[in-house]
C-alpha cells in the first residue's frame, strides 16, 4: 500500500529534468537522423574508418571511374573526388536496402562538378522495377568546381532506389547529394522527419550530444590542416560546422565514417526546434571507454580549452564576434542560449581527468561565469574510480557530476533508493546515460520504477537521459536502444514509451509518499519463467511459479527434462539426482524455462526449494 501526504512539500522538479542523449552510434547520424540519402557522398570512406571500406563503398561504376586524391580536389578538407570517364556513370545504393522515396514527394539533388563546357550530367533515380522520377540533365559550365542542382518528384514509392550520375564527357564529381525536401521543420541540410518527430514527441528538457565514447576517444593528435586531415582524429566541434563540403569527414569511434553533415550547428538547431536545452560534451584529453590514457601535451590541452571557449562564443556570442559570425553565416544570427557544457565522458583515470577538468572549468567560468561545467564519475555505478571521482568533485564544489550505468533490471529495482542518501549539499547529479539491459519489456518496467526514485530525488538528480537513443536495425553496435529505424521506417521501444510518459508529465514538485513493500518482479516478464540471483553453491529442486492471484504458472522439477532449462551467467551447473546444482561459485545466475507461462500480472511469486547439504 502507498501512503501519500498531499500537504507535504517534496523536492522541486525542474522542467529540464528528463532529456535525450544523442550519440552517433548504431549509424544514428548518417543514414539516420541526418536526412542525406546518398551514402559516401564525398568518396571519403577509408579502411581507417572500417576495414571493409573503399573510397567507392556504396557506389558501382559503369564504364571508367576512379577516386582521386590530388591537388585538383574540391578543397583541402575534402581530399578525395571521383574522376569519371566520358560516357561513364556511377550509382549510389544509399543505406539499408537503398534510397527510399515516396510517391509524389520532392527530392533535392546537388553535386559539385568540374568538367569541360558542353558536358552534360544526367541524373536519374531508379530501382529494379524501373524509373522512380524523370531523369534530369545538368549542363556543366566551363571552368573550375561549381555546385549544380536538380529537383526530382518521385513517381513511385520505393525502398530500394538507386541514384545514378552519368556524364557525357570526362568529369570530376564530389559531394553527390540527395535530400528529401520534407525535412524536419523544412530546415536545409536537415533532419529526417520521422526520427526528429519521435524525439520532439518526447518533449525532452535537454539534448546531450555528440557522445559518449565518440567524444573522448580516438587519437588526440593535432587536427590541423597540416596533418592532412588524417582520419581517427579526435572529435572536434570546429570540424563539424560551416559549409558541408568543407567539413572533413572522420572515423567514428563505433567503426564507420562520420560525414559531420550532422554537426554542432545542426545539434543546436535541433535542440532549439524541439524546445530543449543544448548540452554539448567536449573531450578532456583523457581517453576513457577502455583506452585509459591521459594525453600529456600542454599546448594541445590549451588548444582544447580555447576551442571550448570558442564553442561558447559560437553558441552565444554576438553575430559580430569571431565565432558568432560563423553561426550567423550558417543562418542563425540569434544566440542558442547555451548554459551547460560537459567536459569528458566516463573518465576512468579520475585524478588525471580531474586535473584537466579543473583547467577547463577555471577558463570557462572566468570568461562565462554563468556556465555550468559538468564533470563525471567514470563508467561505473560504484567502486574505487567512482569514489575517487566523486570525492574530487565534491571537494572542488563542482556543479554537476555525470553518472553512467547499464545494469540488469534487478539492479534498477533494487536501487530505487540510490539517491535517497546522496549528500544534499554536494554536487548535483546528471544521470547522462542509463539503461536496463535484460528482457526488453522488463527493461521498460524496471526503468519506469527506477525513474520514480530519480524523481523523488529531484533535488539531487537534476538531469537524466536514457542511452542510446537510436539504432539503425542493420548497423547495430549497442542494444537495447530507444528508437529503431531503417531507410524508410522507424519504430519506438517500450523504453521510449516509458521516457515519453515521464517527459510529458513532469510535475513541479514531488508529493512525498511511502510504500509498505517493494513489488517483487524478480521473474522475467514475457515468454519465459526464470529464477534469478540464486544463492551460490546451492542446490535447488521443485520450482514453482505462482501468479499474484495464486494460480500456478509453472511447477517443475529438474529431474524431468533438464534440457528445457537454460542457464545464463558466468557459472556452470549440472543436474544431479533431479536437483539443480551449481558447480562453480558465481555471483549471479539465471535459470530460464522457455515458453509462455500465461502469467496474469507482474507480481510473480517464484519459489524453489533449497536442498540442504549440497
Ligand atoms: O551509450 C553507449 C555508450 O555507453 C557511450 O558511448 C558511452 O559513454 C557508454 O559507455
Amino acid at each position: 500500500s502507498i501512503t501519500v501526504d498531499p500537504t507535504a512539500q517534496g523536492a522541486r522538479i525542474d522542467k529540464t529534468m528528463y532529456g535525450v542523449f544523442f550519440e552517433d552510434i548504431n549509424r544514428a547520424a548518417d543514414g539516420g537522423l541526418y536526412a542525406e540519402l546518398v551514402q559516401n557522398r564525398s568518396f571519403e570512406y577509408s579502411t581507417d574508418d572500417n576495414k571493409s571500406y573503399t573510397p567507392l563503398t556504396a557506389w558501382t561504376v559503369s564504364g571508367t571511374a576512379q577516386v582521386v586524391n590530388d591537388s585538383g580536389r574540391l578543397n583541402d578538407r575534402n581530399r578525395d573526388y571521383l574522376s569519371l570517364g566520358a560516357g561513364s556513370s556511377v550509382t549510389d545504393s544509399g543505406y539499408n536496402t537503398g534510397i527510399a522515396v515516396q510517391d509524389g514527394k520532392t527530392y533535392d539533388f546537388s553535386v559539385w562538378a568540374r568538367a569541360g563546357a558542353g558536358t552534360t550530367l544526367t541524373v536519374s533515380l531508379q530501382d529494379a522495377g524501373g524509373t522512380l522520377a524523370t531523369a534530369r540533365p545538368i549542363a556543366v559550365k566551363k571552368g573550375g568546381w561549381a555546385r549544380y542542382k536538380a529537383t526530382f518528384t518521385a513517381t513511385r514509392t520505393s525502398t530500394t532506389g538507386r541514384l545514378t550520375v552519368a556524364s557525357s564527357a570526362a568529369a570530376a564529381l564530389d559531394m553527390v547529394s540527395l535530400f528529401p525536401r520534407d525535412t524536419y521543420k523544412h530546415e536545409p541540410n536537415g533532419l529526417r522527419k520521422d526520427l526528429a518527430e519521435k524525439v520532439a514527441a518526447l518533449h525532452p528538457g535537454f539534448v546531450r550530444f555528440p557522445g559518449g565514447c565518440l567524444v573522448n576517444t580516438g587519437s588526440m593528435q593535432d587536427y590541423s590542416e597540416a596533418s592532412g586531415w588524417q582520419r581517427k582524429r579526435s572529435y572536434q566541434w570546429k570540424d563539424t560546422v560551416g559549409p558541408v563540403e568543407q567539413r572533413a569527414t572522420n572515423s567514428n569511434f563505433w567503426g564507420y565514417n562520420q560525414s559531420y553533415g550532422l554537426g554542432y550547428y545542426e545539434y543546436f538547431r535541433l535542440a532549439e526546434d524541439i524546445g530543449a536545452m543544448p548540452l554539448p560534451v567536449v573531450p578532456a584529453l583523457v581517453t576513457g571507454c577502455g583506452q585509459n590514457k591521459a594525453v600529456a601535451d600542454d599546448a594541445l590541452l590549451e588548444r582544447h580549452i580555447q576551442d571550448t571557449l570558442d564553442l561558447i562564443e559560437f553558441a552565444n556570442g554576438p553575430a559580430s564576434s569571431t565565432w558568432g559570425k560563423v553561426r550567423a553565416g550558417m543562418g542563425h544570427p540569434k544566440p542558442f542560449h547555451l548554459t551547460h557544457i560537459e567536459v569528458g565522458n566516463e573518465e576512468n583515470l579520475p585524478n588525471e581527468f580531474f586535473a584537466r577538468f579543473q583547467q577547463f572549468r577555471t577558463a570557462v567560468q572566468a570568461k562565462y561565469p554563468y556556465m555550468q561545467v559538468i564533470s563525471n564519475s567514470g563508467p561505473d555505478d560504484s567502486g574505487a574510480t567512482f569514489d575517487t571521482a566523486w570525492k574530487l568533485n565534491k571537494d572542488a564544489k563542482v556543479d554537476l557530476v555525470d553518472e553512467h550505468y547499464y545494469n540488469s533490471p534487478q539492479w534498477f529495482l533494487q536501487n530505487n533508493d540510490r539517491y535517497d542518501s546522496y549528500d544534499r549539499s554536494g554536487p548535483k547529479v546528471f544521470l547522462g546515460e542509463y539503461a536496463s539491459q535484460g528482457n526488453a519489456f522488463k527493461n521498460g518496467l524496471a526503468e519506469a520504477a527506477y525513474m520514480t526514485g530519480l524523481e523523488r530525488n529531484a533535488d539531487v538528480v537534476k538531469l537524466a537521459s536514457y542511452a542510446p537513443l537510436f539504432a539503425n536495425e542493420d548497423y547495430v553496435q549497442w542494444s537495447p536502444d530507444m528508437v529503431w529505424f531503417n531507410n524508410h521506417a522507424s519504430w519506438s521501444s517500450a523504453n521510449y514509451e516509458v521516457q515519453k510518459l515521464f517527459m510529458n508529465n513532469v510535475g513541479s514538485r514531488v508529493v512525498p509518499s511511502t510504500a509498505t513493500t517493494t513489488p517483487d518482479v524478480s521473474g522475467p516478464v514475457t515468454g519465459a519463467v526464470g529464477l534469478s540471483t540464486w544463492d551460490t553453491s546451492a542446490a535447488y529442486d521443485d520450482v514453482k511459479v505462482t501468479a499474484a492471484d495464486g494460480s500456478t504458472l509453472l511447477s517443475d522439477d529438474f529431474s524431468g527434462d533438464a534440457s528445457k532449462w537454460t542457464h545464463t551467467g558466468s557459472g556452470s551447473w549440472t543436474v544431479q539426482d533431479g536437483q539443480y546444482v551449481e558447480t562453480s561459485d558465481t555471483a549471479e545466475n539465471t535459470m530460464v524455462q522457455a515458453g509462455d507461462p500465461s502469467w496474469h500480472d507482474y507480481d510473480l511469486q517464484v519459489k524453489a526449494t533449497k536442498k540442504s547439504g549440497k
